[in-house]
């Protein structure tokens, strides 16, 4: 039986994934326009995950039985004074996220939806990397303060990730 608050709340995140994907699509625009393409790079491929993250919702509200809505994406920033405010709004915003999959778990908990626990339980230990690795990079930038060469070498650092599809369990190709 398919609780309606629980598919309003997939619903919402769906919305907030797509959201992510179009603020670090924004922050992939400016850091390009810096011609610091490792970092370019780091947000094309953040991207790309958060696409996959919202199909994943995508995919899981069908998979249930629930109808998917959706709802207009809000306009991200598009202006940003430093490499260093990117990660800092970059991990503001996925603390923020990390925030709102516990409130869908505490409902999945609540409504005793396991189901859905066990697909929130993938994107809470996501969550928890995220954050380590923007907080990371965040740290260094903090370190480096202005210095090119410490820039640089942060660049060529970011420039090795690379887009690996996530391994979301229990989906199927949207
Ligand atoms: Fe899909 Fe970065 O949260």
């Amino acid at each position: 039986m398919i609780n309606e608050k629980m598919v309003q709340q997939l619903n919402e995140q769906l919305n907030r994934e797509f959201f992510s994907a179009y603020f670090y699509l924004s922050m992939q625009a400016y850091l390009s326009t810096l011609n610091l393409d490792g970092f370019a790079n780091y947000f094309r491929v953040q991207v790309q995950e958060e696409r996959d993250h919202a199909l994943a919702f995508f995919n899981y509200i069908h998979k249930i039985g629930g109808k998917v809505q959706l709802s207009s994406i809000n306009q991200p920033q598009n202006d940003f004074t430093s490499p260093l405010e990117v990660f800092d709004l970059a991990l503001k915003h996925e603390q923020f996220v990390t925030q709102s999959i516990y409130s869908l778990m505490d409902t999945a908990q609540e409504v005793r939806d396991h189901t859905t626990e066990i697909f929130l339980q993938w994107f809470i230990t996501e969550q928890a990397e995220e954050e380590e690795n923007m907080s990371r990079i965040l740290n260094k930038l903090k370190l480096i303060k202005a210095d090119g060469a410490g820039l640089f070498m942060i660049d060529n650092e970011l420039a090795q990730r690379v887009y690996v599809p996530a391994a979301i369990p229990g989906q199927t190709p949207a």
